[in-house]
């Protein structure tokens, strides 16, 4: 017996080195299955992992069993009965014939017959991990039985911790190669919109989530969706809701992660959402920026069985809405930025109306003033005329000169007759005004176009022309306007010198005040010309 035993330990002390060699889980577990049966003498044996509920088993694995037979038997045990036992007591059993016992429950159709039964619980930390369950040892299990596999057990715990350490640092290093590869990804993207849904949609990818939804702060106290991934979620970008008593808004003011296991159950959820949108579990992330939360990333639902999210998608989602954030803050900068400079543009262009208003206007105004004083003074009939004369002309040019400020502010004629009829008046001016000879050829169709695109067109007309009377030395310039195929086309080509668009001054805030414009009605714009040959500026706009 003493003999028998040290063969015993010797292939127990075998049986746990090979257990840990393995470095996957799913080879550790079916080491420690099959050890199991082999120093016992059983005829099956298996392992149940049990899951995070602690009632249930997640992961049955098996041996002594065929193929055949275990798709006979169909699903798996879950952990009723006898396995529950031990599920619920972690404590050693052995029975002598287990259907003899009052909590069984007994076996599923085309399941084997067993009687004698050893069960050992696997701890790690404290806490069952599994239990290991062997049957059908001839002549039944024995107290040694017993002591040999809770010493494999104590062995199989440290390779299952091993295992796992394994697969969360390679689960880990992969996930961190993917989150650096989709941070350059988002820097890439500067439009705020679009950067919203490409992180949405990552997040959703990384966690294997049902549903990612983006909120932001409103300035009227509510949170608005801004972004949302996951099947029929579409429809919830635009959706807003009150931010105070909100989830979300609440993590916004907390600037803290947080883990829902049970949307339910949490008495800050909306229950009426969450029924809604049928979702069970929740991981919200403030969206931090220099440490001040600018919005929320909530996922719902990881897609295992219950849902829930674990801490390595916490980790990971928090990793993940790091990057994110600063590709946010960049993005946000980057539209100041562009404001910034169409703003500045528009106050330049103010200054200068305000100097030819003094200036000019002014001036002109001086002089009827003093034009009039020669009408007073006058001495006979034909200083008089001559002086009223004189006045004449100076208020009829400066009647043009107001005119045309207003027209350069804000055409009137833009809001009332629509953008075609403004720029005839414009054109009309211009020629007037410069002696250059121009060509308005507009086909855009009955329909009128949104406001904004027509102002925009308008401008961006204004300017170029500016710069032909400035700069182009022509005789000519054509315009045209095309709309087709969901967008339009403006044309402006003058017969002027040209210029190298490359050496073209970089503060100038007139043709990059131009490509701004059309960029904010997500156009854009191109500049065609050449020392001596002309220029052309074309801008295409889409239209909704
Ligand atoms: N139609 C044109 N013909 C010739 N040169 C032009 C024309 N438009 C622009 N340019 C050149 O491009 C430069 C930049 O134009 P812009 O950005 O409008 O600045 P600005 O008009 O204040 O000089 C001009 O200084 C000029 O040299
Ligand atoms: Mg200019």
């Amino acid at each position: 017996m003493a003999e028998a035993g040290g063969e015993r330990l010797r292939s127990l002390i075998e049986a746990g080195i090979g257990v840990s060699s393995e470095l996957t889980l799913d080879a550790v577990l079916q080491r420690i299955v099959e050890a199991a049966a082999d120093i016992t003498g059983a005829r099956y044996a298996a392992l149940g992992v049990i899951d995070r509920t602690r009632q249930r088993l997640e992961r049955f694995v098996t041996s002594g069993l065929s193929r055949e037979e275990h798709e006979r038997i169909g699903e798996l045990p879950r952990g009723r009965g006898i396995l529950g036992v031990l599920i619920h007591d972690a404590q050693a059993l052995r029975l002598d014939d287990l259907t003899q016992d009052p909590r069984s429950v007994g076996f599923p159709p085309n399941h084997p017959p067993m009687r004698s039964f050893l069960g050992v619980p696997i701890m790690l930390r404290g806490t069952a991990y599994g239990n290991l369950y062997l049957t059908e040892k001839d002549g039944g299990f024995s107290a040694e039985d017993q002591d040999l596999v809770t010493l494999l057990a104590a062995q199989a715990a440290v390779a299952v911790e091993n295992a796992r350490l394994y697969e969360s640092a390679t689960r880990w290093s992969r996930q961190l190669e993917s989150l650096n590869e989709i941070g350059f990804a988002l820097i890439g993207e500067l439009e705020l919109d679009k950067l919203l849904a490409l992180v949405a949609q990552s997040l959703r990818e990384l966690l294997a989530a049902r549903m990612v939804v983006i909120a932001l702060p409103t300035s009227d106290d509510r949170m608005r969706v801004e972004a949302a991934a996951g099947d029929g979620t579409e429809e919830l970008v635009g959706w807003s809701f009150p931010r105070p008593n909100s989830k979300a808004g609440r993590v916004l003011d907390r600037g803290r992660t947080e883990r829902v296991d049970s949307v339910i159950d949490d008495p800050e959820v909306d229950p009426i959402s969450a029924r809604r949108f049928g979702i069970r579990a929740g991981l919200y992330v403030p969206l931090l920026v220099r440490d001040h939360a600018i919005g929320v990333l909530a996922a719902h639902d990881k897609e295992s069985h219950d849902g829930r999210f674990g801490d390595d998608d916490v980790r990971l989602a928090e990793q993940f809405t790091a990057r994110a954030a600063i590709a946010v803050d960049l993005s946000e900068r980057v539209a100041r930025d562009s404001l910034r400079r169409v703003v500045a543009g528009q106050e330049l262009e103010r200054r200068r109306l305000a100097r030819e208003l003094h200036d000019e206007t002014g001036q002109a105004l001086t002089s009827i003033l003093l034009g009039l004083k020669g009408v007073e003074e006058a001495k006979d009939a034909e200083t008089l005329a001559e002086a009223a004369r004189n006045l004449r002309e100076l208020v009829v040019a400066t009647l043009q000169d107001v005119r045309r400020l207003a027209v350069e502010l804000r055409p009137k004629a833009l809001d009332d007759f629509g953008l075609v009829p403004a720029l005839e008046r414009l054109v009309e001016t211009f020629a007037e005004g410069t002696g250059i000879e121009v060509q308005l050829e507009a086909r855009l169709g009955e329909e009128r176009l949104p406001g904004e695109i027509e102002t925009t067109l308008y401008r961006l007309i204004q300017e170029a022309l500016t710069n032909v009377v400035k700069h182009a030395h022509a005789t000519t310039v054509s315009i045209l306007l095309v709309r087709r195929d969901g967008k339009v086309t403006g044309i402006v080509e003058d017969d002027g010198r040209g210029f190298d668009p490359a050496a073209a001054r970089a503060d100038g805030l007139g043709l990059v005040g131009m490509r701004e414009r059309a960029g904010l009605v997500a156009g854009r714009l191109t500049i065609e010309a050449a020392a001596g040959a002309g220029t052309t500026i074309a801008v295409e706009v889409p239209v909704p």
